[in-house]
């Protein structure tokens, strides 16, 4: 994963039943490419064992400052000099207290009080000691040093109370991770639209006109914006999908939804990159009321909807289209990249099985407005996004 490769991440795990997630989050950032040291307080070690982590991110596992028999032992001035980011999750009530005086008692925070990488925390602990004034004003000082908070989530806790305490889920850490390591990237201070996912048109209360896009190839490009240091706002048709981390998020439904956010956001944006599936058609008249099913067929008029690429069109805004073609790839995408005024259009064959809806590869080609055609290989819709991207940093100039 390009936001992770060869990065140097900290994950500072403190004793918390929600370490079991922590090995998942070691394990992902492991797969992504990063270099990953975990750095365990004492009572961690009580729920998950250094070896566990150990084995995940093949690397040695900090537990004990001061033992000499370790071959990390007073490591923490070179892992915390040559951090990318130091993560901690769970963070304890305990460890939260530490870091907000600078306590610095144990392997973990001696390092993130000698290290001037940025600090991600993911409390995680009873609702009570989270709702606490004295974790509160932790919390608040810490992000006041500029220390970036994620979470705690609501839901079911390990007493079988229900409230705010969770550890956030791996998954969202990985956004809040990948954000936090791009934001000097080569977006950082731009603004980009994003839309996604299939519009919706009404035909009466229950029914809908829809099509196919699963979404995943927009959210992927409002992703790979933020991990370069974008501010995404991604515009999204209805989806299965979660919402992205550090992604302001608007959701509509028809066409014309779309139409209207997607102008509105875009008004002072750098790049449109519009990844929707946007109904071409709308039913005419919508009806209030269910329609009840007869013995005869029923033809539905439709009427045409706005092109949100044309309208949007302005010096200034870079604007990217998708052509997803059944035939004539090239010659098709030619046609909307001219008519729609774009600087770049992404064109797929949706009869190429690896690039069809719901997949998480495609196999796209460029066309941009100075008649260069480029075919890409079969790639991950994430790194599809990247090659869109740097095409975009390099419209943007
Ligand atoms: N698009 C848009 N507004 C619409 C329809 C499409 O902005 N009302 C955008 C899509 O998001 C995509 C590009 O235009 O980036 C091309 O969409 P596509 O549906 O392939 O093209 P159409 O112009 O609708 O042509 P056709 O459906 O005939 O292929």
């Amino acid at each position: 994963m390009r936001a992770l490769e060869g990065k140097h991440i900290v994950l500072g795990v403190s004793g918390s039943i929600a370490c079991y997630k922590a090995v998942d989050l070691a394990s992902r950032l492991t797969q992504g490419g990063a270099l990953v040291d975990v750095i365990m307080t004492e009572s961690a070690t009580r729920f998950v064992t250094p070896l566990t982590f150990r084995n995940i991110t093949h690397r040695p596992v900090v537990t004990d400052a001061f033992d000499l028999s370790s071959e990390m032992s007073l490591q923490h001035v070179v892992l915390a000099e040559r951090a990318d980011v130091i993560v901690v999750a769970p963070a304890t009530a305990n460890t939260l207290a530490k870091f907000a005086h600078g306590l610095a008692d144990d392997a973990l925070s001696m390092t993130v009080l000698a290290s001037r990488a940025p600090v991600l925390v993911a409390p995680a602990m009873d609702g009570h000691m989270w709702q606490n004034p004295a974790t509160f004003d932790n919390a608040t000082q810490l992000i006041e040093r500029g220390f970036t908070i994620v979470g705690p989530a609501e839901g079911r806790m390990a007493s079988g109370l229900v409230g705010l305490g969770r550890l956030v889920e791996p998954a969202e850490l990985m956004g809040h991770i990948t954000a936090l390591l791009g934001r000097t990237g080569d977006l950082a201070g731009r603004k980009i639209v994003v839309s996604a996912g299939g519009t919706q048109e009404p035909i009466d209360p229950v029914r809908v006109v829809a099509n196919r896009s699963s979404g995943k190839m927009g959210y992927a490009v409002a992703e790979a914006a933020r991990d370069r240091g974008a501010t995404v706002v991604l515009v999204a048709a209805p989806t299965v999908l979660d919402d992205p981390a550090a992604i302001e998020m608007v959701r509509v439904g028809t066409a014309l939804q779309m139409h209207d956010a997607v102008l509105h956001h875009s008004s002072d944006a750098d790049a449109l990159v519009m990844a929707a599936a946007v109904a071409d058609y709308r039913p005419e008249a919508p009806a209030d009321q269910k329609v009840k099913k007869k013995t005869e067929g029923w033809t539905l008029q439709l009427a045409p909807t706005l092109d949100i690429l044309a309208a949007a069109a302005r010096p200034g805004l870079i604007s990217v289209g998708f052509a997803a073609e059944s035939q004539s790839l090239v010659e098709h995408a030619r046609g909307k990249l001219q008519a729609k005024g774009l600087h770049l259009i992404v064109a797929n064959d949706i009869t190429d099985p690896d690039s069809g809806f719901g997949v998480d590869t495609n196999r796209v080609t460029f066309l941009d407005r100075n008649g260069l055609v480029e075919e890409m290989p079969l790639l991950t819709k994430y790194e599809v996004a990247h090659q869109i991207l740097d095409r975009v940093v390099e419209w943007l100039g």
